[in-house]
């Protein structure tokens, strides 16, 4: 393992995701609300883009929360979410998913209704290139879970004690706070931008925790701390970013 994308090397978090894409577990608080947003926020949600969509649970959540049948893709750089997404979900049609890099979506311009993209920006470099991908192939709502803040903050957490001669983690995991500013600046003129926030049950949260300190590590998983979401050390102030593409 090297570098910053370490997903492939996480048996705990595969296993993770698996479960929730097959209704195991309790639904991500983040999923109840994408879906939310999702309902509530866009015009038309026929074809729904999720990237970095693990192995496709979101989609529980979606079919709870909105009206009508929709068409999902789901894009992921590691092959094996994709692959037990494939398997779990391939009674239904109307899902596919592909193995993709956000950063360069082989994908037509204007294709989908809303992109969705959750809990994967903070952790991927280049983020204005991810960000104009998802408005590239995106007509409509394009909402991202994400990690806003009054100042950017990049931040390595290193996953093993190599780090090279300039005193850099040979092995990190980005968690990466922007502003709205750089966001907004980012995706230029293309739409309206609107910023919600983190809409979340402490207690569900806190289940989760606790259920999962001991096998994922105490810092792994998200906690309460006086009323922030905390991984470890960290402060999380996530945020929705809604981009509202003009017609
Ligand atoms: C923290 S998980 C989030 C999964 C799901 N969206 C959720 O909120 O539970 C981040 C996901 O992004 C994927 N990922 C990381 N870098 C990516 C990239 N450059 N392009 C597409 N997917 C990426 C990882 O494989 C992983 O499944």
């Amino acid at each position: 393992m090297s570098g910053w994308n370490y997903w492939t090397k996480r048996d705990y978090y595969h296993k993770e995701l698996r479960d929730r894409a097959k209704g195991l577990k309790d639904e991500m608080e983040a999923a109840k609300q994408i879906a939310s947003v999702v309902e509530s926020k866009s015009e038309s949600y026929d074809s729904i883009l999720d990237v970095g969509c693990g192995t496709g649970h979101f989609i529980l959540s979606l079919e709870k929360k909105l009206n009508s049948q929709f068409k999902y893709l789901g894009i992921d750089i590691t092959q094996q979410h994709i692959d037990d997404a494939n398997e779990i979900f391939s009674a239904n049609q109307n899902y596919k998913f592909e193995v993709g890099d956000i950063r360069d979506l082989k994908l037509d311009d204007k294709t989908f209704e809303v992109s969705i993209c959750s809990n994967t920006i903070p952790h991927i470099p280049n983020i204005k290139k991810a960000i104009n991908e998802l408005i590239r192939v995106s007509k409509g709502d394009v909402f991202i879970r994400m990690l806003i803040g009054d100042e950017v903050l990049i931040t390595k957490k290193a996953l093993s004690d190599k780090f090279n001669e300039l005193g850099e983690p040979e092995d990190f995991m980005y968690v990466n706070i922007y502003t709205k500013d750089f966001v907004k600046e980012c995706i230029g003129d293309v739409g309206e931008m609107f910023v919600y926030d983190d809409v979340y049950d402490a207690e569900k949260i806190m289940k989760h925790y606790n259920e999962h300190k001991e096998i994922a590590g105490a810092n792994i998983a998200t906690r309460i701390v006086e009323g922030m979401q905390f991984k470890g050390c960290l402060m999380l102030p996530w945020k929705i970013v809604h981009i509202k593409i003009k017609k």
